[in-house]
């Protein structure tokens, strides 16, 4: 094998399109796989994967030392990519504490392995860690992210994720680690589990559920295909400059409530209900805690350095990813289980 990468949080929904992108595009690659499959992990998205000789999974936690360190000892990685993450910010505000451990420790105790187990033997590594644009705070008065923007996180998901990109950044200034860093915005498409806004309203609107929209559902975000992420992660991992920051984005602002009208007209015409009929269940709740109003992303680097866009527009996008939860609804069946529900019922207060 020339190369092998130790991708971390891969049972998740990015981390699933990373490594099947690896897998599939370098066969002279080793990708292992790490995850300690949380409610988020879930190996189902990694079915055709599973069979690849150049594929491993290691059931493991990011924030333990011992493991960590002796897989760093057997596998000898040369590159890591870092996704494994708590990564929902509802979740952060009724139980920050996980997040600071996996966000924070667990970038920490990786970051601590790679620089411990690639001492003097930096030449051909890198750690490149994954990360959210929501770092940059919430855009009020209008203008984009971009790499200069300063940070100012404001919930315990965006505040664990700014801490483990100092930390990513501490270890390229202090001890020399070649890092990269890249901030997307928010994804959506197959396989991602259905507590985030797009999967979410897609299940409701399938079993004829509420959809809830915080407050008024003027909060807006920059929307991109999970696989243009993992497009763009494999053009950074291979081409970036070691300690530079890539902001990664769809050019694709939605107000919430005008994304969720789209879907149930999509959802209307592919299920041969009636115009209007979903839109029907649309439920306005109680507004999330400090609710970050915007997120855009200003990804004109990216573009120019390495040359990476988008490949597809929205339409196309959103039509896939609909079909997508359409023709997997054994997929959704199955995480709909057990400890989501309760969550769900905890969540969900009603104005
Ligand atoms: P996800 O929640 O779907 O997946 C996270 C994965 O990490 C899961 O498989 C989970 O089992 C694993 N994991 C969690 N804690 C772990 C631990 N302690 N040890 C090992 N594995 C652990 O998340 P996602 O949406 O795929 O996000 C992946 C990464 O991308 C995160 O770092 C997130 O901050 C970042 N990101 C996400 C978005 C988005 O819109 N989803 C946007 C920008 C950046
Ligand atoms: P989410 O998918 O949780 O991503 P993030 O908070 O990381 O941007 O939420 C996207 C937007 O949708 C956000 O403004 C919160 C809102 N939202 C709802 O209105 N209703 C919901 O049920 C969820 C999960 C989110």
């Amino acid at each position: 094998m020339k190369k092998t990468i130790l991708i971390t949080g891969g049972a998740g929904f990015i981390g699933s399109h990373v490594v099947r992108l690896f897998v599939n595009l370098y066969p002279d690659y080793m990708v292992v796989n790490l995850d300690n499959l949380t409610y988020a992990g879930n190996l189902e998205n990694l079915k055709d994967v599973e069979p690849r000789p150049n594929y491993r999974f290691v059931k493991a936690d990011i924030t333990d030392q011992e493991t960590i360190q002796q897989l760093f000892r057997d596998f000898d990685f040369d590159g890591v990519i870092h996704l494994a993450a708590e990564s929902h910010v509802d979740r952060s505000i009724t139980n920050p504490m996980a997040f600071m451990h996996t966000n924070v420790i667990g970038t920490a105790n990786l970051l601590n392995a790679a620089r411990e187990n690639w001492k003097d033997r930096f030449t051909d590594r890198m750690f490149y860690h994954i990360s959210t644009d929501e770092v940059y705070g919430s855009l009020e008065n209008g203008g984009f992210f971009t790499e200069e923007t300063a940070y100012d996180p404001r919930s315990p998901y965006s505040a664990s994720k700014a801490g483990s990109d100092h930390l990513v950044r501490a270890y390229f200034n202090t001890y020399g680690l070649p890092v990269l860093l890249s901030n997307c915005s928010n994804n959506y498409g197959p396989n991602q589990f259905p507590e985030k806004l797009i999967p979410l309203a897609i299940n409701n609107i399938l079993h004829k559920k509420p959809i809830p929209v915080y407050g008024q559902g003027e909060n807006i975000r920059d929307w991109l295909f999970v696989e243009d992420h993992a497009a763009a992660i494999n053009v950074i991992f291979h081409k970036g400059k070691p300690g530079e920051t890539y902001n990664i984005g769809g050019n694709n602002e939605w107000k919430n409530i005008d994304l969720i009208r789209l879907l149930c007209r999509i959802m209307d015409r592919k299920l041969d209900r009636v115009q209007g009929e979903s839109e029907k269940l649309i439920t306005f709740v109680k507004d999330r805690s400090g609710h970050d109003l915007r997120y855009a992303i200003d990804a004109a680097k990216l573009k120019k350095d390495l040359g990476w866009e988008p490949s597809l527009t929205f339409e196309q996008g959103i039509e896939k990813t609909v079909d997508w939860y359409l023709e997997n609804r054994e997929w959704l069946q199955h995480v709909l289980t057990g400890d989501y529900e309760k969550y769900y019922e905890r969540q969900y207060v009603k104005r």
